[in-house]
């Protein structure tokens, strides 16, 4: 069973990356922001809380993620393995995340870290455009990964892209502060424990995705 992991700063293509390996391995892609962005879309009054920190690009307080991330890791479909995009974000949530999994009798198996430069973060997370169909977040660059069958209009759903709400660049510099201050300890946590995978992320999305795979060994 795989229990994958991404981390890396914002706009390291952890997204772009985790639904290309859900597709290949047939595993669920679990992203905490999807979630997050769901609930916002309901319009509900633990949504336009959650909007409130998400748009400021800061981190979503542990009393609301950790009662989304436990109940999400719970559901059937999680049961045979998983790809875990942006969760742990702090060495709190790998102490939480390591309680759910011996809870479930699971553990980790590769924890994969995308590497790219600060300047990379900014121009990709500047030019992305994002499928509005919150069930479908297909991801985009406006040079270098746009849409091929309309401008302006997702290829998967056919709905309009538009830029995240959090990809201005107050929030870009703020969400890439944050991980250095608190993600970054992650690295050294799970090099220490075996699981990490370093990549150059640097690399095109196609080249990246293959030597995820052999990393993996899937
Ligand atoms: P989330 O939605 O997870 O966003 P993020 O962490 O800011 O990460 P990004 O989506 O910006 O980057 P990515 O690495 O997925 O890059 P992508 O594949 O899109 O979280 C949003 C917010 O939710 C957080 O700020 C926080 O408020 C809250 N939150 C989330 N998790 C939380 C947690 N655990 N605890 C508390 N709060 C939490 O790629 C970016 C662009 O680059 C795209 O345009 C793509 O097409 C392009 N691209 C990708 N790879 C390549 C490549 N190799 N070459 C060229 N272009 C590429």
């Amino acid at each position: 069973m795989k229990i994958i992991l991404m981390i890396g700063p914002q706009g390291s293509g952890k997204g772009t990356q985790s639904e290309l390996l859900a597709f290949k391995l047939g595993l669920p892609h679990i992203t905490v922001g999807t979630l997050f962005r769901t609930e916002i879309a309901k319009g509900s009054e633990l949504g336009t809380k959650m909007k409130d920190y998400m748009d400021r690009g800061e981190i979503v307080p542990s009393d609301i993620t950790d009662r989304v991330i436990t109940e999400r890791l719970s559901r059937k479909d999680a049961a045979n393995g998983m790809i875990l995009d942006g969760y742990p974000r702090t060495l709190e949530q790998a102490d939480k995340l390591d309680n759910i999994m011996s809870t479930l009798g699971r553990t980790i198996t590769d924890v994969v870290y995308l590497n790219i430069t600060h300047a990379e973060a900014h121009h990709r997370l500047a030019g992305r455009r994002v499928c509005q169909n919150v069930a479908c977040e297909q991801n985009y660059h406006l040079e270098m990964n746009p849409p091929t069958k309309k401008a302006g209009f997702c290829d998967k759903c056919g709905s309009v892209i538009a830029q995240r709400s959090d990809d201005t660049p107050d929030a870009i510099e703020r969400r890439l502060h944050i991980y250095e201050v608190d993600t970054v300890p992650l690295i050294e946590l799970y090099k220490g424990q075996g699981y990490l995978r370093e990549m150059d992320a640097m690399k095109p999305i196609g080249d990246v995705q293959q030597h995820i795979l052999t990393a993996i060994g899937a």
